[in-house]
């Protein structure tokens, strides 16, 4: 089931440019979906879509559809959300900068202890703002969206700026969160690599369209699926043939043993099989069938 799911969703900027181009996000309940994609890429922007911080030029978007919000002010009680710069105000404390928020939401107090402690703020909870690392005032600004308990979290970029260490406290602040509070996340990042340690879903978007979405699992698998076998032998010909033969294998570039494939245990089988015909292998290489390179290709030349 769903908790978010987007139809054909589309913003296109008074100056002509299509900067989310017909997504399809489909945010499954209780999972931290990643929405990864290069600087530019129209996250901020599609994240902004869903908070109806600006209109979208075509598409719906649809949260809870199993249990849907009967208005707009209900609807936005079951979601907090933390878009780029926290906006937050240096010259209070934290408890005071909560408290700001939790009268709004009319929250009662012991919720806001709840918070500060739930990011591992309670010790420094009269601390001036001004007084706290990057990575605090971005576990505050965390603190403020969980406030009035949401069911879906969105964040922006929340390891933005922060050192490896910061990056690692938030990463496992979010996965506890996911776990005990049974909070659905939709986060946006830049960065592969700590998609691949946070997410258990994720949207690849470029130029304002999504490239890939599915598991991880399903992220490593079409990974492999994309990596290629490079041959080179003494008699390619026959060597073409022979593959051709024993696996149904045909190569993808004409003039070389080049294969698209899905087994990498098949470069063992082909190697012995070309051995046992007489034929000598002088190259066998697998490209491409790392992660980064994938993602990278999606990202570049989707055709490749
Ligand atoms: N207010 C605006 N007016 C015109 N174009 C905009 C506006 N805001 C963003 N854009 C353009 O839309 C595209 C997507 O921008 P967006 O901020 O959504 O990307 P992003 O994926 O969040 O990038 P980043 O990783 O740098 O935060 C970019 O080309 C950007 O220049
Ligand atoms: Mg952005």
């Amino acid at each position: 089931m769903y908790t978010l799911q987007t139809k054909q969703l589309s913003h296109r900027f008074g100056n002509g440019q299509m900067a989310v181009d017909h997504i399809n996000l489909q945010v499954p309940d209780q999972s931290i979906y990643c929405f990864l994609g290069p600087n530019g890429a129209g996250k901020t922007t599609t994240l902004r879509l869903l908070l109806g911080l600006i209109k979208p030029t075509a598409g719906t978007i649809n949260f809870f559809p199993n249990h849907p919000s009967p208005n707009r002010v209900a609807l936005m009680q079951r979601i907090g959300a933390c878009i780029e710069v926290p906006s937050l105000f240096h010259h209070l404390t934290a408890v005071q900068n909560v408290a700001i928020c939790a009268n709004a939401y009319r929250t009662p107090k012991s919720r806001m202890d709840e918070v500060l402690q739930l990011l591992g703020l309670a010790d420094a909870k009269n601390k001036k703002v001004s007084q706290f690392s990057l990575g605090m005032k971005q576990r505050l600004s965390i603190a403020i969206a969980l406030l009035h308990q949401p069911e879906l979290v969105i964040l922006d970029e929340p390891t933005n700026g922060l050192d490896p260490q910061g990056i690692a406290e938030i990463r496992s602040t979010i996965i506890e969160l996911n776990k005990n509070e049974k909070i659905t996340f939709l986060i946006s990042s830049h960065l592969l690599s700590e998609v691949e340690k946070l997410a258990t879903h994720v949207g690849i978007i470029h130029k304002g369209q999504m490239k890939f979405q599915g598991t991880m699992t399903e992220l490593y698998q079409a990974s492999s699926k994309a990596a290629k076998l490079i041959l080179s032998t003494d008699n390619d010909e026959a060597a073409m043939q022979l593959i051709a033969t024993h696996f149904d294998m045909q190569p993808i570039a004409s003039g070389a043993l080049i294969y698209s494939s899905i087994d990498q245990s098949l470069s063992l089988k082909i190697n012995r099989m070309l051995h046992d015909h007489r034929i000598g292998v002088s190259q066998l290489q697998w490209q491409d069938n790392d992660l980064e390179t994938h993602f990278l290709r999606l990202i570049q030349n989707p055709t490749l």
